[in-house]
């Protein structure tokens, strides 16, 4: 039989956070120890280029996403864990692929689209000023890059977040037209969208993301994490009042690391009237306990990044073992190859 190829990209801009572990890193690293499928996870160190231009941060959200991914145990026998610059024949795809993507389809993309939306809401587009101020070609192009990451690998399931379904199907239809061209090379790939893969509130009650500034990092030392609990926004009622569940973050948190039991005593305790201050104190302690032995292997792995690397470096081996010759293919298909064989 042959495995399904589950492929995913982590974009190299930030320090993971609790969201990102529960809506992505967990059920990720779950399905890497699923004998059935073959995972390829990798740091989409390309794509942080489009939207961050400092070359430390780049560099060390690399470094902290590996050193995550590794800590909470990603299983790097089954899965291929690498680092896309590591694999040029990526960037060689995106040029062939660039090559039979019509303009219009990129005219279309959320991203590039909501772009474009704010810079006419901010009164840049009008009066002969530009709709494209400040939008980069890395920006434009980005589902091209995206196609190439997951048909060099001719995988077929891509976990994404919602937002990202739309470039799955660009890649789809990248994939058609060089098919329908040069024949048939590339599997087309299918988004797989976690329903119930909640997510996870921030600080602040809104989404927890890096661009509302609420997030509480996965591997914070133990102080700074309860500090941060500390600072979840509550309503103001007092200990003792009955509580709702619904739309409480503190809750939405606990639900999220807790076992469906754990989940119905502190119903429980809501419909009791707990104290926020111990709720929180609840929510510290249970998620830390749950996050200790990893972060002590986040913080060893940190202070020896030459193993991270090893580890990137044998990924991108097993990866290239893959891309390598298929490139070949790929080249002889269009047309790029020696006269003389
Ligand atoms: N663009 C994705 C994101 O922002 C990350 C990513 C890059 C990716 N390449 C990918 C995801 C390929 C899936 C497959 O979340």
């Amino acid at each position: 039989m042959t495995k399904a190829i589950v492929l995913t990209g982590i974009t190299t801009t930030g320090t993971p956070h609790l969201g990102n572990y529960v809506g992505a890193i967990r059920p990720a690293i779950a399905a890497s120890k699923d004998a059935n499928v073959s995972p390829f996870y990798f740091l989409a160190d390309y794509h942080a280029l489009i939207k961050c231009q400092e070359p430390e941060r780049v560099r060390q959200s690399s470094l902290e996403i590996a050193a995550t991914w590794l800590a909470l145990g990603l299983d790097t026998s089954n899965a291929v864990f690498y680092r896309q610059s590591d694999v040029p024949e990526i960037m060689e795809l995106t040029w062939m692929l660039t090559c039979v993507t019509a303009k219009g389809l990129m005219n279309r993309a959320h991203a590039y689209k909501a772009a474009v939306a704010e810079n006419e809401e901010n009164g840049d587009a009008i009066a002969g000023n530009d709709p494209d101020k400040g939008i980069n070609m890395g920006l434009f192009s980005y589902p091209i890059l995206m196609a190439a990451d997951i048909l060099m690998f001719n995988a077929n399931k891509v976990p994404v977040g919602k937002d990202q379904i739309q470039h799955i199907e660009m890649a789809r239809d990248i994939a058609g037209r060089f098919n329908h061209i040069y024949g048939e090379h590339f599997a087309l790939p299918e988004a797989v969208v976690d329903e119930n893969g909640a997510t996870l509130a921030g600080l602040d009650g809104r989404k927890m993301s890096k661009s509302y500034n609420n997030t509480i990092p996965l591997f914070e030392p133990e102080k700074k994490l309860r500090k941060l609990i500390n600072k979840i926004k509550t309503n103001s009622l007092e200990p003792g009042e009955p509580k709702e569940t619904e739309g409480c973050t503190l809750f939405s948190i606990y639900q999220a690391f807790a076992t469906p039991v754990e989940v119905a005593e502190i119903r429980r305790r809501y419909a009791e009237g707990i104290a926020w201050g111990e709720m929180k104190q609840v929510l510290f302690e249970h998620i830390n306990q749950q996050i200790t032995p990893a972060r002590e292997r986040y913080d060893a792995l940190m202070q020896a990044p030459e193993h991270i690397e090893e580890q990137l470096q044998e990924g991108a081996q097993k990866a290239r073992a893959v891309s390598a010759p298929f490139l070949k293919e790929l080249r002889k298909a269009v047309g790029i190859s020696a006269i003389t064989v």
